[in-house]
């Protein structure tokens, strides 16, 4: 029943009320009270009629229309005969650049289908799309927010975070992208280079150290490029000085995997993770780990020159997998970002194990089936130059294939982090200074060890 045959019965009972005659034949008014009640009574049911017709009703030129009939022009909701099934709107509301759907889909049409050409509706509407069925309705929602071309991290207002390792991501189609490390629990970042992975991984690390103290977060940096990690070197959050050799790198990693160890040896029985053991105070305080790893394919064993490397390569390679398997209860988190994002390079066990994925552009959608899911070629579509250089900063968030959102990604110009930096310096300038590196100690996949 619609508030519409409310209203009408309202008007039929306010009309009729007023034609009521008693036995003699004479018209009975209605006192002001039961007046005043029905008045009231219709009164709601106007609101409600509005109420209802505000949520449900699709009005012409506007967004729900559009991807109605976007479903059906796509050829998503099937015509039958010469009528064609619309895709009734169930339920529709808008906060800020982003709106809210619900359709009750013709029999023939399946959300399946609406899902699998999620990417033509998007084109097609210049939105981002999150589609889902729930209880026999689609679920569409579409995030409209314009995305600039550079998006200075200053800009963005402070916010407080609730939540550890909380950063700003950028600005996406949903509005601002702000997301917590420790919820990742690891993280993958792939594009071609120029895309501004790199960036992202600067202020990611800028980001958490200007929120945590070297008591609560420490880091580990590893950049074969020995250039881009540098601004960092001073940071008194880092466990150890920034990595920058294979042997090293595997060092440093199998030590981490020896510390998620010690940690797990000390929780057990004791605390569920690391956010347990903090609340119980239980013994010592464990800081959280951030373990970044820039140009990953570099660690791929194959590519190495000689055997020692590809031991140290392969150590380096175990420990991570390992690192990504456990460390979440234990508080260490690893992003790795790789300009080769494929299946040699991320093999399943780490592409399981980093459910959250930054992907820049990529240069064929086989890179992007690899990043996103296989048939998703998103990355691969994102915006880039005329003359096929991407647009730095530009990239897709996805968090295990059921929400996926383009962003732009926040920027911080060099100086303005070595200034940042700075700072952070001297806000804890009583802090013990770095301590070097472990002895280059390379952990053999299956278990064994052997110091070089
Ligand atoms: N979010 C951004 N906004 C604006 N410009 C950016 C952004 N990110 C990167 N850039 C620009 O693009 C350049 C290349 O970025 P970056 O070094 O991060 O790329 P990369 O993906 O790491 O490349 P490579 O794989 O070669 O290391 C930067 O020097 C910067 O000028
Ligand atoms: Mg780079």
């Amino acid at each position: 029943v619609t508030p519409f045959r409310f209203v009408l019965g309202a008007t039929t009972l306010w009309f009729g009320a007023q034609a009521v005659k008693d036995s003699a034949g004479r018209v009975v008014t209605l006192g002001w009270p039961v007046r005043m009640a029905l008045l009231l009574i219709a009164g709601g049911l106007v609101l409600q009629a509005g109420w209802w017709v505000h949520h449900h009703v699709a009005w012409p030129f506007t967004f729900p229309r559009r991807v109605r009939r976007a479903m059906v022009q796509l050829g998503l909701v099937q015509r039958d005969g010469t009528t064609t099934r619309y895709p009734r709107l169930h339920r529709k509301s808008r906060s800020g650049g982003v709106w809210y759907l619900q359709f009750r889909m013709p029999v023939a049409a399946s959300s399946e289908r609406v899902n699998a050409n999620r990417l033509a509706l998007m084109e097609r509407l210049d939105c981002s799309l999150r589609v889902w069925s729930d209880r026999g309705k689609l679920h569409i929602r579409a995030g409209r927010h314009p995305l600039p071309t550079v998006h200075l991290l200053s800009e963005a207002a402070p916010r407080t975070a609730m939540l550890p390792l909380t950063v700003h991501l950028g600005i996406g189609r949903e509005g601002r992208l702000d997301t917590s490390i420790a919820n990742w629990p690891h993280g993958r970042i792939g594009g071609t280079t120029g895309g501004g992975k790199t960036e992202v991984l600067r202020s990611l690390i800028m980001q958490c150290a200007r929120q945590h103290s070297p008591g609560e977060l420490q880091m580990v940096l590893v950049d074969f490029k020995a250039v881009d990690m540098w601004t960092f070197a001073a940071l008194p959050h880092l466990r150890w000085p920034v990595v920058d050799e294979h042997d090293q790198a595997a060092a440093v990693l199998s030590e981490l995997a020896d510390e998620q160890i010690r940690r797990r040896d000390l929780m057990k029985g004791r605390a569920k993770d690391i956010d347990d053991w903090s609340n119980r105070q239980l013994g010592e305080s464990m800081p959280r780990v951030l373990v970044v790893i820039d140009e990953f394919a570099d660690l791929y064993p194959k590519d190495a020159d000689s055997g020692e490397q590809r031991k140290a390569r392969e150590a380096a390679w175990a420990a991570t997998s390992s690192l990504t398997r456990m460390g979440r209860a234990f508080g260490i988190h690893v992003i790795i970002a790789t300009q080769r994002p494929d299946h040699d390079v991320l093999p399943g066990q780490i592409r399981a194990n980093t459910p959250v994925t930054v992907a820049l552009y990529c240069a064929n959608e086989f890179n992007s089936y690899i990043l996103l899911g296989q048939g998703n070629a998103a990355a691969s579509r994102l915006p880039c130059h005329p003359d096929g250089r991407p647009l730095a900063g530009r990239a897709i968030f996805q968090r295990s294939q059921s929400y996926e959102v383009q962003f732009q990604a926040a920027y911080t110009p060099a100086d303005e982090i070595e200034r940042e930096v700075a700072g952070i310096c001297a806000r804890y300038a009583q802090h013990p200074a770095i301590r070097p590196a472990p002895q280059t100690v390379i952990a053999l996949p299956h278990g064994s060890r052997e110091v070089s």
